[in-house]
């Protein structure tokens, strides 16, 4: 089928002559006088290719293809120019009109310019749909990379699952296989009247209920979202009571534990309970580090210490001069379950003390050298006493 098509032209004999040419090529046309009224038509009747006479009083060919050009550029434009309009033919072209023909018009050079245009809408619309088919493949192509970065997410966290259950269950094993070794005992104590079996049976028991007791407790910290219940407290004090808490058993390992206490500290608004686990886990740690590998460590001491920051910070640090940690194992200290201690650690410590300090806004830092020992700083940002003393 022929486009429609518009025709300009202030000349009746041009406007009738060429409107029955193009009618008996099968064109459907619609004419105009002028530039006004064929931009009416143009927006009326959407005709896909306009023919305009260059020089017209009104609105002039070169203003009508500028307008057509910027309410739709797929129309196509022929502009019909005389002899001495070179010039304006040409710079029509640089306006994107699609051709020109030069009056008196020959039929030939009409045709032409019209098969011309007609060629030039139809690639249009070819790569406009395919451009549209390629916009639909993109489409697709990006949905199914965002359906793939979501399983893959999903599988990422089935597998950290993964591990967290398989630590868990790594865990509970070894309590179970203490508790099994408490249960020989007591066997045995049983089977052979033996009160020394009996004990140390029991005792062995008595040790892994409290082993998974912790676990549980520990876990359980781990999972709940918690704000801290913060009180004024004074945190020397909590360092002293720790201090008083550790200290036979430092005496007994053999090890030196020493306070090093900003007496300037003053009250801090914090979550006592909170705390006493961060810097027991600490002390706890720095104590395996010093003892673990036995009669290694020359004068193993630990210090604690605590000291006020200038911006309303505090520093809350445990020492030791114990193993140290390689950089291999620095990287996954506050991994779930990580431990380099097996069945006597639970690799939650670390963790657990680090979701406390967060919950406070505080961070946790270290610092370590293989065999010389470690520092674990806690930094905890100190906010205004909402009442209270
Ligand atoms: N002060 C320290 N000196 C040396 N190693 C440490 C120290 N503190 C922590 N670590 C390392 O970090 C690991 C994880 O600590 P933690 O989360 O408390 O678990 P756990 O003490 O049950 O092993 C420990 O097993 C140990 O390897
Ligand atoms: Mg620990």
């Amino acid at each position: 089928m022929k486009p429609k098509l518009l025709l300009i032209d202030d000349e009746e004999g041009i406007r009738k002559i060429l409107g029955l040419s193009l009618r008996d090529a099968g064109y459907e046309v619609i004419t105009a006088a002028d530039g006004k009224q064929g931009l009416e038509y143009l927006q009326q009747e959407n005709p896909l290719i306009v023919l305009t006479d260059i020089k017209m009083p009104g609105l002039d060919g070169m203003e009508v293809l500028q307008r057509i050009k910027s309410m739709g550029p797929d129309t196509e434009v022929i502009m019909l120019t005389g002899h001495g309009d070179m010039d304006l033919a040409i710079k029509s072209l640089q306006l994107e009109a699609s051709d020109f023909i030069t009056k008196p018009i020959q039929e030939e050079a009409l045709f032409r310019a019209l098969r011309r245009a007609e060629e030039k809408l139809a690639w249009k619309r070819l790569s406009k749909r395919y451009k549209e088919d390629l916009q639909i493949q993109v489409k697709e192509a990006t949905d199914q990379i965002l359906r793939m970065q979501k399983e893959l997410l999903q599988a990422e966290r089935l597998a950290a699952t993964g591990e967290t259950v398989a630590g868990l269950a790594h865990a509970i094993k070894n309590i179970l296989s203490g508790l099994k070794g408490g249960r020989y005992l007591v066997n045995q104590g049983f089977e052979r009247n033996d009160i020394k079996y009996l004990k140390d049976g029991w005792a062995m028991v008595e040790r892994n209920i409290e082993k998974i007791s912790g676990l549980t407790k520990d876990l359980l910290t781990f999972c709940r979202e918690r704000e801290p219940e913060r009180e004024p407290v004074n945190p020397n004090d909590l360092i002293r009571e720790l201090f008083n808490l550790f200290q036979a058993q430092c005496q007994q390992q053999g090890v030196l534990l020493i306070l090093d206490l900003d007496e300037e500290m003053g009250m801090v608004n914090l979550d006592p309970k909170g705390l006493l686990e961060v810097l027991t886990n600490l002390i706890g740690n720095a104590l395996d580090a010093c003892t673990l590998e036995e009669g290694v460590i020359q004068k193993p001491e630990i210090t604690i210490r605590s000291n006020r920051l200038p911006g309303k910070k505090i520093l809350l640090e445990v020492k030791d001069n114990g193993m140290g940690i390689d950089r291999e194992v620095g990287q996954k200290i506050f991994n779930i379950f990580f431990s380099t201690k097996g069945s006597r650690g639970t690799g939650l410590g670390l963790l657990l003390s680090r979701k406390i300090v967060q919950e406070h806004g505080g961070e946790i830092l270290f610092h370590s050298e293989p065999r010389k020992g470690s520092v674990f700083q806690v930094i905890l940002p100190i906010l205004e006493e909402s009442g209270g003393s």
